[in-house]
């Protein structure tokens, strides 16, 4: 098989105190999706600018097709673009203008940048604002004119930092929909994110990073295979949770965790049948109101990288994501995303705990 496209060897990176990179590797495919998620601080932004060429490793190397990033930086250059959690557009001028004006910025023809403009104007569906300045845009479509912006020379690869950091769910949606179709046009993309639903439904292959080193990898449904699967049992009577705790540990193997009162998970085996959990529980004259087998979460992946401990989610308040709701029968993540603009605190499926430093998005 052909080298990654991508690549990149014990990344080391320091600002001072703070080691931002920890011998950090990657390796890309060409045509696929990377999703480098992991949270505020983790590191993601520095390899992106190493990859990119804005910043030098202190120690290891990283390869764009074939081109080492700081030797022949002017290489890599002419086969990247790169989109940021800060849009660059000029608030002055029309979406068009913007674009016009990056495609000269990239010595294109005029005649070529405006050709590119109008096309990719039509291809992202900013036809129609095309024409206003860009300070009436709103942070999506602002944030999909800077996409284009970095797609007017069709890039083979293309960093996209944090695109959807602080936007309202539709103009998620929007900047998801633009990515697949990069992606279905072969484009690679390495997309950095702090959500996991993000990572869960654009990525391949996800490298959750922390403290500047992986933590893990594979593709979602590998990260949540390395969790087995839960099964979840909501009980008609509290009063006998005893009782199911008892049939559940016999058919689980383990010890079943409360969430909450008539509440019981419990990882399962494999081999575990959804069928034969309820004829158990009815065997043992325990009335149930739901009884779930899912798959985990990306989220309870997350936690479980992060914190490093066992399977089964602490005993007391269980914060863990997706517990209270059933599973997809495709095994999606289900994230809750608030309503309204997602700036600031309370973003759905954000990993980790921490807050956000800086800005969710350019006003
Ligand atoms: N230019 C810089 N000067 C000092 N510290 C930095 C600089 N850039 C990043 N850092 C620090 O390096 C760590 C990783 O940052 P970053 O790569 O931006 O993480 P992420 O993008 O995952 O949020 C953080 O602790 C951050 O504060
Ligand atoms: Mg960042």
């Amino acid at each position: 098989m052909d080298e990654p496209i991508v690549v990149a060897e014990g990344l080391h990176k320091r600002f001072g105190d703070v080691h931002a990179l920890r011998g950090l590797d990657l390796a890309i495919s060409a045509g696929k999706v990377c999703g480098l998620l992991g949270p505020n601080g983790a590191g993601k932004t520095t390899a992106v600018r190493i990859l990119a060429t804005l910043a030098d490793p202190d120690a290891g190397r990283a390869r764009v097709a074939g081109h080492d990033v700081v030797r022949e930086a002017d290489r890599v250059r002419a086969l990247i673009g790169l989109a940021g959690q800060y849009a660059a557009v000029d608030e002055k001028l029309t979406g068009r203008e913007n674009l016009r004006m990056f495609g000269r910025l990239h010595h294109l023809s005029r005649a070529r940048a405006r050709r590119r403009a109008d096309e990719l104007l039509e291809r992202f569906g900013l036809a129609e604002a095309a024409d206003r300045v860009a300070g009436t845009y709103s942070g999506g479509m602002r944030r999909r004119l800077d996409l284009m912006a970095s797609l007017l020379v069709a890039p083979r690869v293309l960093f996209l930092d944090e695109p959807t950091t602080g936007l309202d769910p539709r103009s998620r949606g929007e900047i998801w929909d633009a990515v697949r179709r990069l992606a279905d046009d072969g484009t690679t993309v390495l997309l950095t994110t702090q959500y996991l639903d993000e990572a869960d439904r654009l990525a391949d292959d996800i490298v959750v990073i922390d403290h500047g080193r992986v933590i893990g990898q594979g593709t979602p449904d590998e990260l949540k295979a390395t969790l087995g699967n839960r099964v979840d049992v909501l009980l008609e009577e509290p009063g006998s949770s005893a009782v199911a705790a008892d049939v559940l540990a016999a058919m689980t193997g383990t010890a079943p965790h409360a969430p909450s009162p008539g509440r019981l998970t419990s990882p399962a085996p494999a081999s575990l049948r959804l069928a034969d959990v309820v004829r158990e529980l009815d065997r043992a004259d325990v009335a149930v109101t739901d009884v779930t087998l899912r798959r985990p979460s990306l989220d309870e992946v997350f936690l479980h990288l992060t914190d490093g401990t066992a399977h089964d989610p602490p005993a007391a308040p269980d914060t863990s994501a997706g517990q209270d709701v059933p599973a997809d029968p495709n095994g999606a993540v289900r994230q809750a995303v608030p309503a309204g603009r997602g700036v600031g605190a309370g973003q759905g499926g954000r990993v980790g705990g921490t807050a956000r430093d800086d800005e969710g998005e350019v006003a």
